[in-house]
């Protein structure tokens, strides 16, 4: 009994080795590769920007049927989707479904991190690595402390997000609606941070509720920023 469970274990190993040693031994072939387990992983499908000779235009990928609103793409909240009252104007107030909190704001300063530093820096000046290392912008990346931009309705910058303007893209393609008022709300806070030179989060919460009047920048704030990039960027 012994001796033929040692036969066996034997004759395991003697196969796994040689199954080891030459199945894949830097032959090329063009035979398909042994696929033991077909499971689900070949399939007839038609991909994303395919061509299909079934339909007049040759297109796989079909256009919404008219008079359709595919689920989750109703937008009719002008307030969280445009940044916009009914009247049309900028908002200067969070959408009621989005709380202004420090959850909300740490998400906004990471985002921002991501989607505008390259450009705008980490401080919101117009100075990120994209802009002072040959980026090639025709008009430069705006600084978020000027004067013009510092009454500016926070739903101006959910707007200048969603559509761009001027030269900047928009970003609403790669960042969802509740992460773009959380970049407004985290831009606010850059703006104050300006002016009461303080890296101060409760400042943004009471100005992004109700925003203080606007005031000059702090003129030797730009200057420390100006110091502190040089390390950290
Ligand atoms: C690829 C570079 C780039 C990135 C990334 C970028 N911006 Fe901009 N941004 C610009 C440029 C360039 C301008 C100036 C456009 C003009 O005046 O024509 C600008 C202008 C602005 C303005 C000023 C608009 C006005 O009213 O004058 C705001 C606000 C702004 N950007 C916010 C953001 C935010 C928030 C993000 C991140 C989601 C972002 N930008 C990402 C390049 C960029």
């Amino acid at each position: 009994m012994m001796s033929r469970n040692r036969f066996a274990i034997a004759l395991a190993g003697l196969t796994l080795s040689a199954v080891a040693t030459t199945g894949c031994n830097g032959n090329r072939s063009d035979a398909p590769p042994v696929h033991l387990n077909w499971n689900m992983d070949f399939q007839q499908k038609l991909e994303a920007q395919e061509a299909n000779e079934f339909f007049a235009d040759g297109r796989a990928s079909r256009p919404q049927v008219e008079g359709t609103i595919a689920r989750g793409q109703l937008k009719t909240d002008k307030h969280l989707h445009e940044g916009r009252g009914f009247d049309g104007l900028l908002v200067d107030e969070l959408p009621k479904q989005i709380e202004l909190s420090p959850e909300l704001l740490e998400r906004g300063e990471e985002r921002y991190n991501i989607y505008c530093q390259p450009c705008h820096d980490q401080s919101g000046q117009g100075l990120g690595p994209a802009a002072t290392r040959g980026g090639g912008f025709k008009v430069a990346p705006a600084n978020l402390h000027k004067k013009e931009l510092q009454p500016a309705p926070l739903g101006h910058f959910y707007s200048v997000i969603t559509y761009g303007k001027g030269t900047m893209l928009p970003y609403a393609a790669q960042i969802p609606v509740e992460d773009r008022w959380a970049i407004a709300a985290w831009v606010r806070v850059l703006q104050n941070h300006g002016r009461t030179k303080g890296w101060d989060k409760a400042v943004a919460t009471t100005a992004a509720a109700a925003p203080a009047a606007p005031a000059e920048p702090a003129k030797d704030d730009a200057a420390e920023h100006e110091a502190a990039k040089g390390g950290s960027q």
